[in-house]
């Protein structure tokens, strides 16, 4: 079908171009497609004009040198990792990280012979020693880590990678580019799971990758359509809508998450709080320093009577649902030791303060009296 013409007409939305193939003239365009020469697409595993479209303007919002979306977050960290990484190499990964991608590293790319060492990114002189030892080409670290935000000092570990050779790659999920532009900080690459707040309304499942070196970004492209990793044209026009509010969005929750922290503090059967934005926060300071915009949406509480108490805490407040994820557009808790957790084994739960009794909340745009009301809902049972 011809393109429709639109006159002096342009769409202000995107149109979705959900093809998953397109038609060339000939085989001269095909090599001009093919080989870069000319502007074009053959078939939407490789690229597509909905995913191009979103991956320029949030390498503009990472300030990155190129973009690219890929299926999911792990689908982003496997891109990253399979470009960068061969038999033999080791990664130097945060000893707190999201549980999937711990297993991605030592389950799964150490499957192909790549190593991982872990090592706690929150002390410097440990990281120093420990890139001495391993010689890793890749070091990586969550802005934010999931779930209790602690927050790494990211220009220093990007001056350790600088200074051994290796890359710093940075998962900025919990921070989003509205706290934080992890490549400003030195850091080479940065990856957002799109369907956490910057997608906002839990509606798709996309991750992004940006970076500063262009040779890389033709490696990562290369794996993303060999792997299979690509993102879907509509997923992407989805993601799109989301980037338009995720400035208000992401301040409005900064604002309720950092009044429902305290708030939540001074509850009874509450034993602890964990928001970077509380002065008991062991990154209290560098958080602040970080992230001028503020700390962002996610913190925990933890409820002294364990499990049984999660449960009747999740039963009496059906308001902030319980579900698994994190980012939508209103309040909704996790539960660490059982989601993003899970198979961790329980020392290493233990180890990272992941108890029983730990509260996840991604805290969103809602009224804060509509949140906290809710929010005693479930304490008050
Ligand atoms: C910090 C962090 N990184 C990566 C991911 C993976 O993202 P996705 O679920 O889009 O694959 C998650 C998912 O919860 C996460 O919390």
């Amino acid at each position: 079908m011809p393109n429709p013409d639109l006159g002096q007409s342009s769409p202000l939305v995107p149109p979705l171009y959900t093809s998953a193939v397109y038609t060339l003239p000939d085989l001269d365009a095909l090599d001009a497609v093919s080989d870069g020469l000319a502007p074009g697409y053959i078939y939407a595993r490789d690229a597509h004009p909905n995913g191009d479209h979103l991956a320029a303007q949030l390498a503009a919002l990472e300030a990155g040198a190129w973009g690219i979306v890929c299926g999911s977050g792990m689908a982003a960290l496997s891109a990253a990792f399979v470009g960068m990484l061969s038999a033999g190499d080791t990664v130097l990964a945060s000893n707190r990280l999201y549980g999937r991608t711990t297993q991605l590293l030592k389950q799964q790319l150490g499957r192909f012979g790549v190593k991982t060492a872990a090592v706690d990114v929150n002390d410097l002189d440990e990281t120093r020693a420990a890139v001495r030892e391993h010689e890793p080409k890749v070091l990586f670290a969550e802005t934010m880590s999931n779930p209790l935000c602690r927050v790494p000092d990211l220009p220093a570990l990007a001056e350790i990678a600088r200074s051994a050779g290796c890359r710093l790659v940075v998962d900025n999920t919990f921070a989003t580019p509205v706290l934080c532009r992890p490549l400003e900080l030195g850091a080479d690459v940065v990856m957002e799971s799109l369907t956490k707040m910057i997608g906002g309304h839990s509606d798709v499942t996309l991750g992004f990758l940006a970076g500063t070196d262009p040779d890389l970004r033709t490696r990562v492209a290369q794996v993303v359509s060999v792997w299979g990793f690509a993102a879907s044209p509509f997923g992407c026009w989805q993601a799109e809508r989301g980037l338009h509010t995720l400035g208000l969005r992401m301040r409005a929750a900064t604002a309720n998450a950092f009044a429902v922290a305290d708030w939540l503090a001074g509850q009874p059967g509450v034993s602890r709080v964990v928001y970077p934005g509380r002065p008991d926060h062991p990154d209290y300071e560098l958080a602040g320093l970080l992230f001028p915009a503020g700390c962002g949406n996610m913190l925990c509480f933890e409820l002294a009577g364990g499990r049984a108490e999660v449960n009747r805490f999740m039963r009496a407040a059906p308001g902030i649902p319980f579900s698994p994820s994190l980012g939508h557009a209103t309040t909704t808790v996790s539960y660490p030791a059982g989601t993003s957790h899970r198979y961790d084994d329980p020392a290493e739960r233990e180890r990272q303060g992941i108890s029983a009794g730990l509260v996840r909340v991604s805290v969103g745009c809602e009224p804060l009296g509509e949140l906290k009301r809710e929010l005693a809902k479930g304490l008050s049972a």
